[in-house]
């Protein structure tokens, strides 16, 4: 078996780029599979950092990139991000890059309904407005327009209409403007002679990539608790984030899936709204912002930052089907007296070990923290476990045993090598280690 899955373990922002980038020199193909430019993936080469949305990780290094179908493209910001990756010496053309055909289109029209949205929410979701979620609304109500339709300029037209007629009523009934078919046809119109050329079969490359040998990095966007069906819902976004995403969203049998790596940072960190258990306010709350340089990649926005949650990390890990713990910015521990992981929840007195489901009792949930010494070395760029300071590897060793799950990989600073390897997560059926 070759293959593996990054899955973000936790509300995203785990780090799971550079996971992916150091993945990828061992792989063939990194493919994304769910999610669009609401992601904000960051990469660290050579000294040259790289902020990616849509392309998968993989196109800096020069690997075949694919963008499945169950990601949400929005042609626009995929051509705005090409255009920032020549002017940083990477040139994403058709021999790297492949979409899927059947990919859904993300359109103004979405971006405005997503702020529309936000706008009438009693409670905002704090969704990143990139038109993520109407999107994939138009996807499942079966009127979503998708990357082959830019090659049938009648058919766009047509489906184009029927698709904002449906918006267009609810726009109206708001008082707020429709939106009219021009510019916006004119516009795909315009982009489809520069999007069509990476149009590609995923799943017959996936599937040829599989029986040649080949491997492939499935990169996940979001994170479990983000997920649609398994994240703290209503507090979500609208796609299948877990390693059965990936097979869905790219196209690939569940069972040649492979590995299932999943990411989490040593602590916590959350944007947008939704419960947070384990969120640390005040003056280590902005230490652990600080430190972390916690700012949305596209965004900006500050994340909020707490413990480590291993009650949800040990649930998420058990639906989102992963095998392997990848741990994320140890460094950025160094230096605090004491240190936590959240073990536990207290529900209205009573001490419980999984995450509720209802919203209501997610928000009433009380932490359960156990305090472990800080350390007062830096890990910043240690590459072997036995330089570790004996604290911080009691703290990796803890989260194994809460979690229930093998520590493969600790990171120790922003660079590709910057990791302790523990357990190498490529390794194949005939013993063959990467
Ligand atoms: P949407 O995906 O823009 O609809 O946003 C829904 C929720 O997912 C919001 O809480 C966002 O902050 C969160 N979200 C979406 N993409 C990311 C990401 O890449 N990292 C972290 N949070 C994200």
């Amino acid at each position: 078996m070759s293959n593996v899955v990054v899955v973000g373990a936790q509300w995203g922002d785990e780090g799971k780029g550079r996971i992916v980038d150091w993945l990828a020199e061992k792989a063939d193909i990194v493919a994304r599979y769910n999610g669009g430019h609401n992601a904000g993936h960051t990469l660290v080469v050579d000294g040259r950092t790289y902020k990616l949305a849509l392309l998968p990780s993989g196109v800096v290094r020069g690997k075949l990139g694919v963008i499945g179908n169950g990601v949400a493209l929005d042609p626009e910001a995929l051509l705005a991000e090409i255009g920032r990756m020549a002017a940083l010496g990477v040139h994403v053309t058709p021999d790297v890059l492949r979409i899927a055909e059947t990919a859904t289109l993300v359109l103004p029209v979405h971006r405005a309904i997503d702020a529309a949205q936000e706008r009438l929410r009693a409670k905002p979701l704090g969704t990143t407005l990139r038109g993520i979620g109407p999107a994939y609304e138009d996807k499942v109500g079966r009127r979503g327009l998708r990357v082959c339709d830019l090659a049938e300029p009648e058919l766009l037209a047509a489906k184009l209409d029927v698709l904002l007629e449906h918006h267009n009523a609810w726009l109206r009934g708001l008082g707020l403007e429709p939106f009219q078919r021009e510019p916006m046809l004119s516009d795909l119109l315009a982009m489809a002679p520069k999007i069509l050329p990476f149009k590609a079969r995923v799943w017959q490359l996936l599937d040829d990539a599989h029986s040649s040998g080949k491997r492939v990095v499935f990169e996940g966007s979001q994170a479990v608790m983000l997920d649609v069906d398994w994240g703290s819902y209503p507090y979500v976004t609208s796609s299948s984030t877990i390693a059965a995403g990936a097979a869905s969203g790219a196209g690939i049998a569940a069972s040649k899936l492979g590995r299932v790596l999943g990411v989490s940072k040593v602590y916590a960190t959350r944007v947008g709204e939704g419960p947070f258990t384990s969120e640390v306010d005040g003056a280590l709350g902005d230490l652990l912002r600080q430190r972390g340089g916690e700012y949305g990649v596209n965004t900006g926005r500050p994340r909020r930052c707490g413990w480590l949650d291993t009650v949800q990390l040990r649930q998420s890990s058990k639906v989102a089907g992963i095998d392997l713990l990848a741990l994320t910015k140890l460094d950025v521990l160094d230096g605090f007296d004491s240190v936590y992981l959240c073990v536990g929840y207290e529900l209205d007195g009573e001490r419980i070990d999984y995450m509720p489901a209802s919203d209501a009792e997610q928000q009433r949930l009380q932490p359960v923290l156990r305090r472990f010494d800080g350390w007062q070395r830096t890990t910043r760029g240690v590459r072997s476990y036995s330089e570790l300071p004996p604290q911080a590897a009691a703290l990796i060793e803890a989260i194994e045993q809460e979690v229930g799950i093998a520590v493969a990989m600790v990171t120790t600073g922003p660079e590709r090598d910057d990791a302790i390897v523990l357990r190498p997560p490529f390794e194949d059926a005939d013993g063959r280690k990467v």
